[in-house]
């Protein structure tokens, strides 16, 4: 028997009301990645044939996000059953015997618990398997009716009774249904009810009535909670840390303070890394095996090499690659850069568009000059090269392999490998100066307190 294949429909024509915002709900991040990502990526594990993200006229930044998912709009929001409706005309053609229909705004739940809807649908031949879930505060979630362990009815609160409201049982939003009898059963949907909706829950109580098998298969509510409001984007938030953390940590990461450390969806680490406290990792950051890095960082689209040591209060912005080896220590901020192995840069500088060679030696507050107000300009420093304290580099100019810059030099000119470049005026020394300009000073300060 071949398998059978799939499709995904994802809901996303709401307007997210409750968000109190001018960019669509499932657009907003959670670990530095759109929601509706995080739900892609989760269907993704599972290998559908189409995916397919129904979305509002108007949304063409979430069709942006959701590729390469087919879009199809809603042009009006008339309940989940017409969206999934919308979808339709997206999945012609496809031979498809079953479809997966999910929200866009659950960036916690996982292929795990989708993998578990699409294997328990099949596993007790029921036509349509639906996730539930039992939210502390029940609130406006539709009850999900249970009879000698066949799924009856959904009910939405809007539309329940007291003691239907009373079941703790709540419909996650997700279905897993036979192609055909999905389409068939939409086109019976009708606009009855509390809310002049289609109802996409209704299909339930269709399918009962015409005597096929309907189940629901529970997933833990912290997977399946939509996000519709701030408060809730930072439950959300705060429990996708954690799943990192937990995720990095049993993978060899040491965090000496876990609930202090801020990972992206991408963050990807290698192992016996040591993240001390306070650390953020924005998007699109690597950090190679062995890299120590001491707290209170924060770090964009950094790639840091193997045994690297970087911290504390290091920020690495795109583009900053730390080398084998290398060291970057306190207030040093690194942008499109690279430092060649071993090389170090411990205190206070700026380096931006910069090459490093290995084992050069950045001195305390050096700047490299990179920007004169119009372009961004090129800073070379050689293999070995020692940049003196408090020097500036005026970009684009090189620093040959081997040279030294004088602490305090503004250099402006190539410097030749192994030359010392000094650019300072030359220092003044007037014996016993110091003493006599006290003793001036100290008789003035008196005659005026006589007056
Ligand atoms: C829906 C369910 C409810 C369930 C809850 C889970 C129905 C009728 N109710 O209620 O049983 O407990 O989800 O979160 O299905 N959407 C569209 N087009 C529309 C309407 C909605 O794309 O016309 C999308 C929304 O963007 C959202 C999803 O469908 O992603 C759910 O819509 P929402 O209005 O949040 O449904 P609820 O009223 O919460
Ligand atoms: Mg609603």
């Amino acid at each position: 028997m071949t398998a059978s294949a799939f499709a995904a429909i994802v809901l996303a024509a709401g307007k997210g009301t409750r968000m109190k915002s001018a960019r669509p709900k499932v657009l907003h991040p959670v670990a530095n990645r759109p929601m509706i990502r995080h739900v892609l990526d989760a269907v993704a594990t599972l290998g559908p044939a189409r995916t397919v993200v129904v979305v509002a006229p108007g949304m063409e930044a979430v069709a942006a996000a959701a590729s390469p998912a087919s879009v199809a709009i809603q042009e009006e929001q008339l309940g989940t059953g017409h969206a999934v409706m919308a979808a339709r005309p997206a999945l012609e053609g496809a031979a498809i015997d079953e479809i997966l229909i999910l929200c866009g705004d659950t960036p916690l739940l996982t292929g795990e618990s989708l993998g578990r809807l699409l294997a328990e649908r099949r596993r007790r031949k029921a036509g349509i398997a639906v996730l539930g879930m039992r939210p502390p505060e029940p609130g406006v979630y539709g009850r999900m009716i249970e009879r000698d362990g066949m799924l009856e009815a959904i009910v939405e609160a809007k539309d329940a009774a007291p003691e239907v409201l009373a079941v703790p049982l709540c419909n996650a939003g997700v279905f897993a249904a036979e192609a055909t009898l999905l389409w068939r059963l939409l086109a019976r949907v009708d606009r009855r009810n509390a809310q002049g909706e289609y109802y996409l829950t209704d299909i339930v109580g269709l399918a009962r009535g015409e005597g096929v098998p309907v189940v629901a298969v529970e997933a833990p509510h912290e997977e399946t909670a939509g996000i519709n409001s701030r408060a809730e984007l930072a439950a959300a938030e705060a429990a996708m840390q954690q799943r990192l953390r937990a995720r990095h940590m049993a993978a060899g990461v040491t965090l000496t303070a876990p609930e202090t450390v801020f990972f992206s969806a991408d963050t990807v680490l290698g192992r016996d890394v040591t993240i001390g406290p306070f650390t953020v990792f924005g998007p699109g950051c690597v950090v190679e095996d062995g890299v120590e890095i001491l707290g209170f960082c924060h770090f964009t689209g950094a790639v840091i090499r193997v045994g690297a040591i970087v911290g504390p209060y290091s920020r690495l912005r795109p583009g900053a690659e730390i080398g084998e080896d290398a060291h970057v220590g306190n207030f040093v901020e690194v942008k499109a850069s690279r430092l060649g192995k071993g090389a170090k840069a411990n205190h206070h500088s700026y380096i931006g568009d910069t090459e490093i060679g290995a084992k050069a030696n950045i001195g305390a507050g050096t700047i490299t000059v990179n920007y004169n107000g119009f372009t961004k300009e090129k800073t070379v420093i050689g293999e070995g090269a020692f940049i003196g304290s408090n020097s500036s580099l005026v970009a684009p100019v090189t620093v040959g392999a081997g040279a030294i810059v004088g602490a305090g030099s503004v250099i402006t000119r190539d410097v030749a490998a192994d030359a010392l470049a000094l650019e300072r005026a030359p220092q003044v020394e007037k014996p016993g100066a110091a003493r006599a300009f006290r003793e001036k000073r100290a008789a003035a300060k008196a005659a005026r307190a006589k007056k």
